[in-house]
């Protein structure tokens, strides 16, 4: 059996799955996104300074050997990938010899991005290009990173002069049997558009679909780590079951800092929703929950979770109409004493009969830590 993993959103997008990732690659040999594009935004911090990443997967490049792929199932924007890269050249330099390309990836063309920004506001979309460019991959009418090699457009070769590897997955295939891998998931399970409440979903594969279809089936990961806030947020529109408004979103939004990192718009703000984290953890083969975010609810004397619906969630569909119930669980001073987080922790464990294995509270990597 092999030592891979997955992380993925468990929610609805933005758990700060890419801290975890961050946290963790120094241990892995690759970082792979299966997924996906530019619409993310992972938020990291190496040496105390903030990054962004859209579409380089979450490495810490302070650690000079792990290596990050961008698999065949993401949609590309070759010119973002160029400025995303030479902006990490400046602190990083080499950094994009880690890079490796899956030439079978889709393109993003620009007619791709004024499409979405015209079409799919009322989705609340990035405005990326990433639905347009997903359709006509499905529509068999898409270009392939193959096709821009083969022309040799500029910003392909600007990017090769760079250290940029283009290689198919199947080329690798023997060093990454040998490897140890994390693959970093994109958006959420509840974003998937087979899994999420249509049409409010993304058009790329978020769980193990993702994996699979870009070519990882040899190789899947064998511990599928869901990341999980100790509340719920959500970027654009669509079914939010524990949503707040007013003065008590406002200050919890302020706290977290929960705004968007792609985009910069507010994320809307709900209370922990167990029953669609439970949706998610079947969804998404989840084996093992890492908490993040406690940091922000300390103090906080009573923390309320909904740990029902009227009736539990079978499809995407069934949160349009979800009627949450709530239960208050005891908060806490300080998040790093076991004994403070003991009862949200195992109320979280009894409800999904899943393991939280670690939990953050902070943006630090000391702040990150694992529970036995
Ligand atoms: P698109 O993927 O840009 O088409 O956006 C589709 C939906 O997914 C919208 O509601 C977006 O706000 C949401 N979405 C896309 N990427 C992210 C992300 O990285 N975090 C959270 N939500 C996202
Ligand atoms: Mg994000």
């Amino acid at each position: 059996m092999n030592k891979n993993i997955a992380i993925f959103g468990a929610q609805q997008g933005d758990e700060a799955k890419g801290s975890l990732s961050h946290y963790l690659s120094t241990d892995f040999d690759w970082v792979v996104r299966f997924g996906g594009s530019n619409n993310c935004g992972h938020t990291i911090y190496t040496n105390g300074k903030k990054y962004v990443h859209n579409l380089i997967p979450s490495i810490d490049f302070s650690n000079t050997k792990t290596k990050g792929f961008l698999g065949s199932g993401m949609v590309i924007d070759p010119k973002a990938l160029l400025d995303e890269l030479l902006k990490l050249e400046e602190d990083f330099p080499g950094v994009s010899q880690k890079i490796f390309v899956d030439p079978d990836a889709f393109v993003v063309l620009s007619k791709h991005i004024e499409e979405d920004k015209e079409k799919n506001t009322h989705i609340g979309s990035t405005g990326k290009g990433v639905s347009p460019s997903y359709r006509d991959k499905i529509d068999r009418c898409g270009i392939k990173l193959s096709a821009l090699m083969h022309d040799k457009i500029n910003v392909i070769n600007d990017l090769e002069n760079l250290g940029v590897r283009f290689e198919y997955a199947s080329s690798i295939m023997k060093e990454l049997k040998q490897s140890n891998i994390i693959f970093e998931g994109s958006q959420s399970i509840r974003l998937d558009y087979n899994y999420g409440s249509y049409p409010y979903v993304t058009s790329g594969e978020c769980g193990l679909n993702g994996i699979m279809s870009s070519g990882f089936a040899k190789i899947a990961p064998t511990k599928i780590y869901g990341i999980c806030k100790i509340y719920e947020t959500k970027v654009g529109s669509g079914p939010f079951p524990t949503e707040l408004d007013g003065k008590a979103a406002d200050e919890l939004r302020e706290r977290g800092k929960e705004y968007g990192a792609v985009t910069k718009r507010p994320r809307r703000i709900g209370w922990l929703d167990l029953p669609a984290l439970n949706y998610a953890i079947e969804k998404g083969g989840i084996t093992n929950l890492i908490m993040t975010k406690l940091d922000i609810l300390n103090g906080m004397k009573k923390i309320p979770v909904c740990h029902k619906y009227d009736k539990q969630p079978m499809s995407g569909h069934d949160f349009f109409s979800a009627k949450p119930e709530y239960i208050e669980v005891n908060g806490w001073e300080d998040p790093r004493d076991p004994n403070q987080v003991k009862e949200f922790i195992n109320l979280v464990q009894d409800s999904t009969k899943t393991k939280v294995s670690m939990i953050s509270c902070g943006i630090n990597k000391s702040d990150i830590i694992n529970l036995n």
